[in-house]
């Protein structure tokens, strides 16, 4: 018989459903998706919705940089090719988060389209929700947090998006955060009102706050 490494691989069918499991948690599964410059707050506002939700009884879990390019995307850089990767393993993780019935935010520069639009193709409509964290340049430039900005002006760094490799901008996501002038809190509030009028979550918490 042919060793045919991809007939060995049999899809096993869980009798624990998402729909059980998201009926258990009291809420649906979704991918929260931040795109936007370094800088621009991806990850400070992905954070304080996590907090939020989480203190409202919903299973949640952030990926971002730190916890994803230091493990599953190790060997990645940022060329396009490793962008392009970087995106796809994250999207295939997030889909397994979906159908375990959890909110995945994820906080990523995601600079191109297509990498974005591969994701959202992943899973059902309303599973997807974009969110585009619009910081002018010159504001995140002069955020700096990391210092990463100067390092890639003095050319230390070479294809840091924005500067030296291009950042394509959504083309209709389901919400454009204004995060150069807006405060955390208030954006928060915009993702959570998304997050409500999608029926991700509920009107009320399960603690019936
Ligand atoms: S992505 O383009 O593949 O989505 P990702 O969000 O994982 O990027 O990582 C971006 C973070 O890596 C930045 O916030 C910054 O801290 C760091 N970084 C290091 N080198 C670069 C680079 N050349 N371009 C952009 N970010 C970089």
């Amino acid at each position: 018989m042919r060793q045919d490494k991809k007939n060995q691989v049999i899809w096993h069918n869980a009798t624990v459903t998402r729909t059980r499991r998201e009926t258990q948690n009291g809420h649906r599964g979704a991918i929260v998706w931040f795109t936007g410059h370094s800088g621009a707050g991806k990850s400070t506002i992905a954070h304080t919705v996590e907090e939020m939700l989480h203190q409202a009884g919903c299973r949640t879990f952030v990926f971002d940089g730190d916890n994803v390019r230091h493990g599953l995307c190790a060997d990645l850089g940022f060329s396009t090719a490793d962008r392009s990767e970087n995106i796809r393993r994250i999207g295939e993780m997030s889909k397994l988060f979906v159908e375990a019935g959890i909110i995945a935010l994820t906080a990523f520069i995601s600079p191109f389209r297509a990498d974005r639009e591969r994701v959202r193709a992943l899973v059902a409509p309303d599973d997807f929700l974009e969110i585009y964290c619009h910081c002018p340049l010159e504001i995140c430039e002069s955020r700096d947090v990391k210092g990463l900005y100067q390092k890639a002006r003095r050319g230390e760094i070479s294809e840091f998006t924005g500067i030296s490799s291009p950042y394509e901008e959504p083309a209709a996501p389901e919400l454009v955060l204004h995060t150069g002038s807006q405060s955390v809190e208030a954006c928060a509030a915009e993702v959570l009102a998304l997050l409500r009028g999608k029926e991700v979550i509920g009107g009320e918490d399960r603690q019936g706050r």
